[in-house]
């Protein structure tokens, strides 16, 4: 079916490719944020390089800016409520991250213990894509957790493997 030239046709796509969900965390002068993500890939294995595709418009394109460094902390099927609170300017009125649920990583940036598996990366390239900014990391530490499924994000809703 040929769809028309629109956003919302475009959106209606795009929502066929089934992407993993992740949280993308950094701090900033002493603020510690996250959002969730789902334009993340792998870019290239020599060097080790990340993408990510980050709206111009967010808290998290200013900070990540200024802090040159991010973590992606990758999600399975258990985080649907992590992903849904990262993605929800409700949670920008008190701190993000509750004591105990992360721990620093070695560019600062929050890493949630409840994450199967995080990245780390500096700042090692940007393009700037219409109202998004792909932001090209150079990994500096990961490592992987529990193991269990991942959470997915497939036409417009959370699911599991199951
Ligand atoms: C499943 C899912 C995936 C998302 N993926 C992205 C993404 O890849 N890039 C992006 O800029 N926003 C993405 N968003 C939207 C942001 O998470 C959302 O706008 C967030 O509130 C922005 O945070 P901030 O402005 O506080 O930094 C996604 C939202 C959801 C629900």
């Amino acid at each position: 079916m040929n769809l028309p030239l629109d956003k919302a046709s475009f959106r209606h796509a795009m929502s066929h490719f089934a992407s993993g969900v992740t949280i993308m965390t950094t701090t900033a002068a002493g603020r510690m944020h996250g959002m969730t993500v789902s334009a993340f890939s792998s870019q290239s294995l020599d060097p080790l390089l990340i993408l990510v595709s980050v709206e111009r418009s967010t808290v998290m394109h200013r900070l990540v800016t200024q802090s040159r460094a991010f973590a992606i902390n990758i999600l399975d099927e258990q985080a649907e409520g992590t992903a849904r609170f990262f993605a929800d300017n409700a949670r920008l009125g008190e701190p993000e991250f509750r004591e105990g649920s992360f721990q620093l990583g070695v560019t600062g940036a929050p890493i949630l213990k409840e994450a199967t598996g995080y990245l780390e990366a500096t700042v090692h390239s940007t393009l700037d894509a219409g109202d998004h900014t792909v932001i090209v990391g150079q990994v500096v530490a990961m490592a992987i957790g529990s193991g269990k499924a991942p959470l997915i994000y497939y036409r417009s809703g959370y699911r599991t493997l199951a």
